[in-house]
């Protein structure tokens, strides 16, 4: 895979989920309405879950930091609904200051199109993003209470424990551990056109 080419501006993916058309792609400077859109159709639940506390607008400032990404220490893919015209998923990396070969995720799917597989799919493009900019962890920071997070993230591998308090729990993944051709492969049934998008061995 060529360094930093996962799915670069202008390459992206349809797929059917749930009797839906969605694309997937990298998230972009494009995508400002569609983040700031997604959040009013979010429950007050999974707004909580992903910003652990309430959230009820973007500031221009953190607007910038959500879509104008580098593409190496800052890294997202999105996933819009095509009839729809909407975002509908995210997923994304920011590289940690203090340890450049970990990178904490954070995943939104809004409410409506969960436990339709998308999170997994994310998760998976992500796992294989990840490694191809020579990451080695990812790390997850959630609430107690969020057991769709938790689920997720032991498909991939049993986590180990990262910082934690009373309020958040951390799980820090170890990508050397994820059989990335297996997930490859899984991807490539789900997602038949994958073999065009620099996902080969
Ligand atoms: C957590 C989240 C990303 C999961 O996304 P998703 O698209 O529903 O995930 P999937 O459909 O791929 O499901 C993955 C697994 O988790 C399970 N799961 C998903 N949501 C769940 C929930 N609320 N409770 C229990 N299990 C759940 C699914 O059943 C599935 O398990 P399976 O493969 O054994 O059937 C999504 O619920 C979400 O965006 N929540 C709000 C934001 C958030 O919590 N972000 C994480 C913190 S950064």
């Amino acid at each position: 895979m060529g360094s930093g080419f996962f799915f670069s501006p202008g390459l992206s993916l349809k797929f059917v989920s749930g009797g839906r058309n969605l694309r997937i792609g990298s998230v972009g400077a494009k995508d400002q309405g569609r983040i700031s859109e997604g959040l009013t159709r979010m429950s007050p639940e999974s707004i909580r879950n992903r910003f652990l506390g309430s959230k009820s607008g973007f500031t221009p400032t953190e607007l910038k930091e959500l879509t104008e990404l580098d593409g190496n220490t800052h890294y997202a893919i999105g996933v819009e609904d095509i009839e729809a015209d909407r975002g509908v998923a995210v997923i994304r990396l920011a590289r940690s200051r203090e340890d450049s070969e970990q990178a904490e995720v954070a995943i939104t799917v809004i409410d409506g199109y969960q436990k339709l597989g998308l999170g997994t799919v994310l998760l998976s493009l992500l796992i294989l993003a990840a490694s191809e900019r020579g990451l080695a962890r990812l790390s997850f920071t959630f609430l107690p209470t969020n057991e769709g997070i938790q689920k997720l993230v032991r498909k991939f591998g049993p986590p180990e424990l990262g910082q934690s308090s009373r309020e958040t729990q951390q799980w820090v993944l170890t990508l050397g551990q994820v059989n990335l051709v297996s997930l490859k492969a899984r991807l490539a049934t789900f997602l038949p056109e994958i073999g065009r998008f620099h996902l080969e061995t």
